[in-house]
């Protein structure tokens, strides 16, 4: 997937907030850059590797070490689609597959326009619910075919 350009500004800003460089000022300036942007683009790692004078191998070892850093482009909704066992039994696959369609991705994946990023769990905790979705911290219960499109609609196209 080619990256696309982002605006460096937030970057900049988040850096400019600190003047030391210790690990754990280039983590919090990780996190609150990975907050920003939804991942770590690889511009902003370059952007925070040259504001701080820190070599680039360095941020990619601290990045790589923790597994709540992502490369991965996020959308701006995360849905959440439950396959537990209450939720495959009241047919979530048909909602999964239609979100799939909607959606034109798979699991794992992110829509073109990075306005979803659609991700699978073994349950959601609310199985009296099923079958079950979340959009963003958001629950959607018994869901159908029907519902589910409504639902993503709702979400398509708007900037919250
Ligand atoms: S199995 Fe889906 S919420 Fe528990």
């Amino acid at each position: 997937m080619v990256e696309k350009t982002i605006d460096l500004r937030s970057v900049r800003k988040i850096v400019s907030e600190y003047s030391n460089v210790h690990d754990s000022n280039l983590i919090a300036i990780l996190q609150q850059t990975q907050d920003e942007y939804g991942y770590l683009p690889k511009q902003a790692l370059k952007e925070v590797s040259r504001l701080m004078d820190v070599p680039l191998t360095r941020i990619f070892g601290i990045v790589t070490f923790y597994s709540q850093f992502t490369f991965i482009p996020r959308g701006r909704h995360a849905i959440k689609i439950c396959t537990g066992t209450a939720c495959h039994v009241k047919g979530v696959n048909d909602v999964k597959q239609k979100v799939k369609e909607q959606l034109n991705v798979v699991e794992g994946e992110t829509t073109a326009d990075y306005q979803f990023t659609l991700e699978t769990v073994a349950c959601l905790g609310t199985c009296f619910l099923a079958p079950v979705m979340m959009v963003d911290d958001r629950y959607f219960g018994k869901l159908t075919v029907d519902t589910v499109t409504d639902i993503v609609d709702r979400y398509s196209g708007d900037n919250t």
